[in-house]
Formats: C-alpha cells, structure tokens, sequence
C-alpha cells in the first residue's frame, strides 16, 4: 500500500456497522491459528478477523477498507502451503484477515455444482457423489481447504492426470473487487467466448486481484471401482516409462504418484505399516479407472515393478494413507522447507542430484524427502533444516530448478514464500503484464499485498 493510513478504529467501526461486532474480531480474540500459515514458517498479526456472511458484506468491507486505505488477507482454510494466507511478519501496517468461512450454500445443478468460497473441498465432493456424480479435485488437506482457496490457488492435487487443475473444472466465480465492484459469472455455460475469462484470470491469483465469494464448478460421472498398483521402482525416469508401459489401452489412469523410500518408511513408522519397505528408490503408486479388477493393468509391466495390487478399498486406503501422510510425516522432523516444482521429464534426477549435493554442502540440512505428482512430472522436495531460516536454501534450489527448465511453483503458488523467486520462472515482459493487471484491478494494492508480485510499482 502506498497511501498513507490514519488510525484502525474508523475502520473497526465501520466494519462492527457492517457485519455486527461479533464478526469483527481484535485482540486475543483473534484465533491464534489463523495468524500463522499450516507450515509455521510464515505469519504475523493482524488489526482484526472478519467474518461475512454474504456478498454483500464482503463488498461493504473492501470499500470501507479501500476508504481507510487499510490491506486485506483473504483466509479460506488456511491450509496453503506458501504464507499467501497469512500476515508478514514484518507488515508495515498490520492487515485485517477476511475469513470466507461463512461464505456457505451448496447446490448441485444437473452436472455442476454452485458453492459459496467457504464450503470445504470435502463438503463438495460429498454433495457430488449424494448427486450420482463426481468432483476431479481431490487433496489430503480435503476436510480444511475450502473451494474458494483451492480456486484462488488453482489447486492439483492427485487427480490432475484424470480430470486436470481446478481451473478445467471452473464454469465461473462470483468474486469482490477490491473498490467492492461485484462480478458474477456464475451463469454456467459451458461455452462463451464473449470477450476475457474474467473467472480463469481469478483462479490461480492467490486472493490478490479479488475476493471469491462463490464458484460454480464442473461434475463428471463418478469414476467407480479402480485399483491401485504400489511398487518400486530405482529412479524417476524409470518411473515415467512403466508409467507409459503399465497401463493397458482403453483404460483410464485416475493416478500416479511417487514416494521416495524414506518417505514411505518414515510414514510407515508414524502412520502403520503397508506393504512394501524400500532401502533405496522410490514407491511408484498407480491408481486406475477398471471395474476394481485389476485388468486395466499390462501384467508384466506391473510384475517388473515387483507391485503389489490392491483392489480392497481398506487396502487401498491404507496405501494411500501414506501418500497422504507425507506433508504430515515430514513436518514431524523439524521445520520444513518446502518447493512444489515441476520439471522435463528427461531432467528430474539430474536436477534431484543436483540439489542435493549442493544440500550436503550445508551444515543445517537435516534430511530431504521427494514425493509428489508423477504423471504431472510435479515433485514436491520437503527439506529439514535446523535453522528455521535456512539463508540461501530457496535460491540454491530454486536456481537449479529453473536452469533444468523447471516451474519454480507447480501447484501451490508463489504466495509470500516464491514470490522473490518469480523471475526465475517468468520473463520481464510477463512479470510487467502481471504487475499491469494487479494495477488496473487493485490500484492502490489492498489485496494480499507482497503476495504473487512483491510490492508491485504504482502507476
Ligand atoms: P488458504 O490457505 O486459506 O488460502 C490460500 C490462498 O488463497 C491465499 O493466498 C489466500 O489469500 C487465497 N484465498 C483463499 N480463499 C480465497 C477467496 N475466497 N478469494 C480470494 N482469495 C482467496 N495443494 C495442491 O495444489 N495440491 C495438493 O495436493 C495439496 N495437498 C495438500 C496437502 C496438505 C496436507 C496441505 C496442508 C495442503 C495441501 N495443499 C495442496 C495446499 C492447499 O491445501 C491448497 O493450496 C488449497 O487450495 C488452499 O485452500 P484454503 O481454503 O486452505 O486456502
Ligand atoms: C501433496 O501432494 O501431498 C501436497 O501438494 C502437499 C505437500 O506438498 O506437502
Ligand atoms: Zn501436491
């Protein structure tokens, strides 16, 4: 923000008017959990915690905000994984978090569903299947993101290689300017090519060019029965090509996931053992659309990869819990420094060894971990440091993501975490183009500031 602020209490009051004082939260009334992101690595305070209720209410804030000159946190679930839904730590003005959590309704309408930003990713899938049908975003942090944060995030997760990011299966947002203009695009036409895709430019911005009330998404037939294939392979390029043996024609791959033998181990010793315990390699695990049978599988190429096949859901679900478990099995060791990039195919363990020889140059690296999206080529690397800031680790690994041709950020965004590092993934001329619509949507920089594009410059 470039203008100047006056005091807080115009503004409070303004928004007790609006919202009524119970949805205006300051102090130790703030929760202490919605200051600080799921990582603990990024947070900081905040003058207040809203909560509306509606449309309406939210457009009321961001114009009493935009009057007060005073920055604005969109918070859904606050599980995002790159400080974007959090305070800094060092905010020149301390912002007020807008909680979407009493953004609620939920309505299936023939094969789409409208949702308010605050229903949780679950809660989605869960109206979907009650309707005969089927939501292809699906993620471990399920039960606490919201749908607005997986839109305003474009979120993955392990379906992508079925059914894509969320932005395929968004139809339109009703979303809040920041001077409280409202737009709605929630008509649900599959085609309309009248002019910019206002909605596809919201998703993926990360709460900085606007606040999304409500989405309408896409639905797909469900997928019925699968099965899982869990086995072993020695390196990633091994894995991309029994990725493209394995699968018989005619059949749908619904996942392909990897997970690096201590990974699968350390999830094994905090969350039950499975099957399967690798002293090297990876677990390369396959999930397919077959009937629950098991013949959407080529028999020899899965007998190459020693796999183990599991058409029980119970047996499937507890293989997946250690897929799952990762984020959470990681965290256990200490502070994780987490990258979310995607990578050449031909370049994945070059670029993995790479890092980590450069990773045993440093006396804080406790243990790094590989997991992630195999078919999306999206690895996401869990470095433990003993040193909550680790100078120097994300340059160091980020520089040798984006010399391989790598995404510095694959799926979780830049939020504050990536932010710095955006050049090394975008040109100057994208970067110029970014920072020109943030300017024309939000010219005085009221939303998530420093998140996406650090402190944009003002016309
Ligand atoms: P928040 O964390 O609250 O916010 C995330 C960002 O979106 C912030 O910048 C915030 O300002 C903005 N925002 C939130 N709501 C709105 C809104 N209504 N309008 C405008 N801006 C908004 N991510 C993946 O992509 N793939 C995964 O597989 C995956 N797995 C995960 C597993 C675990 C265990 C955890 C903890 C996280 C995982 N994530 C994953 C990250 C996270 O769940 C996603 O980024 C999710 O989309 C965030 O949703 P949220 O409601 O928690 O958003
Ligand atoms: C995952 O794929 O499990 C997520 O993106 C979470 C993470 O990277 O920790
Ligand atoms: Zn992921």
């Amino acid at each position: 923000m470039h203008t100047s602020q006056g005091p807080v209490e115009p503004l409070l009051v303004e928004l007790r008017d609006a919202l009524g004082s119970e949805h205006v939260l300051t102090g130790d009334d703030i929760p202490s959990a919605a200051l600080i992101d799921w990582t603990g690595c990024f947070g900081g305070p905040a003058q207040a915690y809203i909560r509306p209720a509606n449309t309406e209410q939210v457009a009321a804030v961001l114009r009493a905000c935009l009057r007060h000159s005073w920055p604005v946190i969109p918070q859904g679930g606050n599980t995002g994984l790159v400080g974007g839904s959090v305070p800094g730590e060092a905010d020149r003005i301390q912002p007020v978090i807008l909680s979407t959590r009493r953004l609620t309704g939920i309505e299936v309408d023939s094969d789409q569903i409208v949702a308010g930003a605050g229903v949780t990713l679950a809660e989605v899938q869960h109206a979907a299947a009650k309707a005969g049908l089927y939501y292809g975003v699906d993620l471990a942090a399920r039960d606490s993101a919201t749908i607005g944060g997986t839109v305003a995030t474009n979120a993955g997760g392990v379906r992508v290689c079925a059914y894509g990011m969320t932005r395929a299966q968004l139809l339109g947002v009703e979303a809040v300017l920041a001077d409280g203009t409202v737009l709605t695009d929630l008509g649900g036409l599959v085609k309309n090519n009248t002019g910019y895709d206002l909605s596809a430019l919201l998703c993926g911005s990360e709460g900085t060019l606007a606040v999304i009330t409500r989405v309408r998404m896409r639905l797909w037939p469900p997928p019925g029965s699968s099965t899982l294939a869990v086995g072993l392979t020695p390196d990633l390029g091994s894995a991309d090509e029994s990725l493209r043996a394995v699968l018989r024609p005619g059949f749908r791959l619904l996942a392909a996931e990897v997970v690096d033998h201590a990974g699968w181990r350390l999830a094994g010793d905090l969350l039950g053992r499975a099957a399967l315990a690798p002293e090297s390699g990876y677990v390369i695990m396959l999930e397919v659309q077959d009937g629950g049978a098991g013949q959407g599988f080529d028999p020899d190429a899965l007998s190459a990869l020693d796999a183990v096949v599991a058409v029980d859901a119970n047996d499937r679900a507890r293989l997946w819990r250690l897929r799952e478990g990762q984020t959470e099995s990681w965290a256990t060791l200490g502070p994780v420094h987490k990258f979310d990039v995607s990578l050449p195919v031909a370049a994945m363990d070059e670029t993995l060894r790479a890092v980590r020889l450069a990773l045993a140059e440093r006396a804080d690296i406790l243990a790094v971990g590989v997991f992630g999206h195999l078919a999306d080529r999206n690895l996401h690397l869990e470095v433990v440091s003993a040193d909550p800031k680790a100078d120097g680790l994300s340059e160091t690994v980020l520089t040798l993501v984006a010399a391989s041709g790598g995404s510095i950020s694959a799926e979780h965004g830049l939020g504050r975490a990536k932010t710095k590092y955006l050049p090394l993934s975008r040109s100057a001329a994208e970067i110029q183009t970014m920072t020109k619509i943030k300017n024309a949507l939000d010219p005085v920089g009221l939303l998530n500031p420093g998140v996406v594009i650090a402190d944009p410059p003002r016309e």
